[in-house]
């Protein structure tokens, strides 16, 4: 793993109610979606909830030092009242989500504050993974996929009572 993911491991809550890294939680996740028969075709991004987009990206930038001039490129997704931002980072993917309006994302700031909120995989056909995961018994969030900042997705939540989600991607 690089020095960047490495220094990242330990930057925002992870809510597992568990002591486990971003890495080992990405590893978990991909088991849980084989379980379900879910073969995703690959992982997508980390996505953070923060308070401000714009504060944490000058927080990254000064917290991984090497890193100069992250650039971001602000997008608004109506589907669930965020904003949205994808930083690069060494080949993997950060989503910055700044709530604006009520939701879920909402929610787990209200609670949680600046931390892990979801990890995402893109699939080949998200409605054909939400029967296979609710078939499963699997919470969904979604019954049917949304349009996302990159295509199709939906969210659900694989380990309840921890408020951490997995979000499905097809992409356009
Ligand atoms: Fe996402």
């Amino acid at each position: 793993m690089s020095r960047i993911w490495s220094k990242l491991d330990t930057a925002w809550p992870v809510q597992t109610g568990g002591n486990i890294g971003l890495m080992e939680l990405k590893d978990g996740m991909a088991g849980f979606m084989e379980r379900h028969g879910v073969a995703p075709i690959v992982f997508s991004h980390f996505g953070i909830v923060v308070d401000s987009i714009e504060s944490h990206v000058k927080w990254l930038a000064d917290y991984l030092e090497s890193v100069s001039g992250l650039q971001t490129e602000k997008v608004k997704v109506e589907a669930y009242n965020v904003y949205v931002a994808r930083i690069d980072l060494d080949g993997l993917e950060l989503e910055l989500i700044e709530p604006y309006g009520g939701s879920f994302f909402k929610a787990h700031h209200e609670e949680f504050g600046n931390s892990v909120h979801h990890l995402s995989f893109q699939v080949t056909d998200a409605a054909d993974c939400l029967m296979k995961f609710s078939t499963g018994g699997v919470e969904l969030i979604d019954r049917t996929p949304r349009h996302g900042a990159h295509g199709k997705v939906a969210f659900m939540k694989p380990f309840p009572p921890d408020s951490l989600y997995l979000e499905i991607c097809q992409p356009k």
